[in-house]
């Protein structure tokens, strides 16, 4: 297994400590008026979550979180792909609230010593829950910025003592057919399937996420726990992670398998290389006016800093 080497982040990615506090502060006097008034406008306007909602915070990382203000939570919970539950955006909040996610178990196995099946309670527990904002660029060529909660995925693969055969990660993620309407319809072999390189699953931006804006993940956002991998099209993320698998060679991802020409393994964000039907050059800004102009898309979604040397020496237009 290669080793990982922690880069430094790029000046212009850092949050400014005072900066994020004053986000921080921003954030939790908006959520306190809310809670005394009952009626904030940005609360009514679903700029942030509901004060009652269950909480789950976490240490805010500067170092890995981008400037940019995050999208609001109406966003971010309104506009979503899960296709277990449709293909429309609105689809998974109108949708997701029938998935039961407890109780919830995730095994972990495969090229491991010490395979094991955790209980959800455990995994939140597992290491100390980090607050980080990070960008999401889906391939259909949109995008948003997410306050997430949760801890590197690396902390759960230490656990189980990856064997030196381990040289990909799959996610399997859950099936619930009597809820979950979008699985009659045969878009991909349910059920979703993604993976990542050992080196791209224990770098240390790889999430595993459990809450975001600071509230338990809602169903829509793949509660109780799910994947972001910043610098990859959306896709890669997987939401509601029932199985992880380390396995010795490249898995075929449920996108790969229904669309090759399409959907390649690494999908790593990149404006040179088009998607058959579009370009990837520039993407929407989810939450911007209609008249905002497209914002160009980054290389790595602008992480390159942080990941391009993982990929030194590969033709990224052929693995794409
Ligand atoms: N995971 C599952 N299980 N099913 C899905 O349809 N969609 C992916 C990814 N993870 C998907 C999934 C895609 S295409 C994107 S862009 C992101 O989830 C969207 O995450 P969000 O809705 O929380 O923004």
């Amino acid at each position: 297994m290669s080793r990982i080497r922690i880069p430094q982040p790029p000046p212009s990615e850092i949050t400014p400590e005072a900066v994020w506090q004053s986000r921080r502060r921003w954030l939790r006097q908006a959520a306190a008026i809310g809670l005394a008034a009952g009626s904030a406008p940005a609360v009514l306007a679903g700029s942030i979550p509901d004060p009652s909602l269950p909480a789950l915070t976490g240490k805010p990382n500067g170092r890995f979180s981008v400037m940019d203000k995050p999208n609001a939570w109406d966003d971010i919970t309104g506009y979503n792909n899960f296709y277990e539950f449709g293909t429309d955006k609105e689809d998974p909040r109108r949708h997701a609230g029938r998935m039961v996610t407890e109780p919830w178990t995730v095994e972990v196995g495969g090229e491991v010593v010490k395979p094991r099946t955790f209980d959800i309670d455990e995994l939140r527990k597992l290491a100390p829950m980090e607050e980080r904002i990070y960008r999401l660029r889906c391939v259909e060529a949109w995008s948003m910025v997410i306050p997430w909660v949760g801890y590197p995925l690396s902390a759960l693969l230490k656990q189980v003592e990856p064997t030196g055969n381990a040289r990909y990660v799959t996610f399997e993620t859950a099936l619930q057919p009597e809820n979950m309407p979008g699985v009659n319809r045969r878009i991909i072999d349910w059920p979703y399937v993604e993976g990542l390189r050992m080196d791209e699953a224990m770098h240390p931006l790889t999430l595993l996420v459990f809450g975001v804006y600071g509230k338990l993940l809602p169903n829509q956002n793949g509660a109780p726990m799910r994947v972001a991998v910043p610098w990859k099209y959306g896709f890669k993320s997987a939401k509601s992670v029932v199985r992880i698998r380390l396995v010795e060679e490249q898995p075929v991802s449920s996108w790969m398998q229904s669309a090759p020409s399409e959907y390649g393994f690494y999908a790593n964000v990149n404006p040179d290389v088009r998607h058959p039907r579009w370009s990837q050059a520039t993407e929407r800004r989810i939450g911007d006016s209609l008249f905002a102009p497209r914002v160009k898309t980054q290389m790595f979604n602008g992480y390159g800093e942080l990941v391009a040397s993982m990929y030194d020496g590969m033709d990224l237009a052929r693995d794409f």
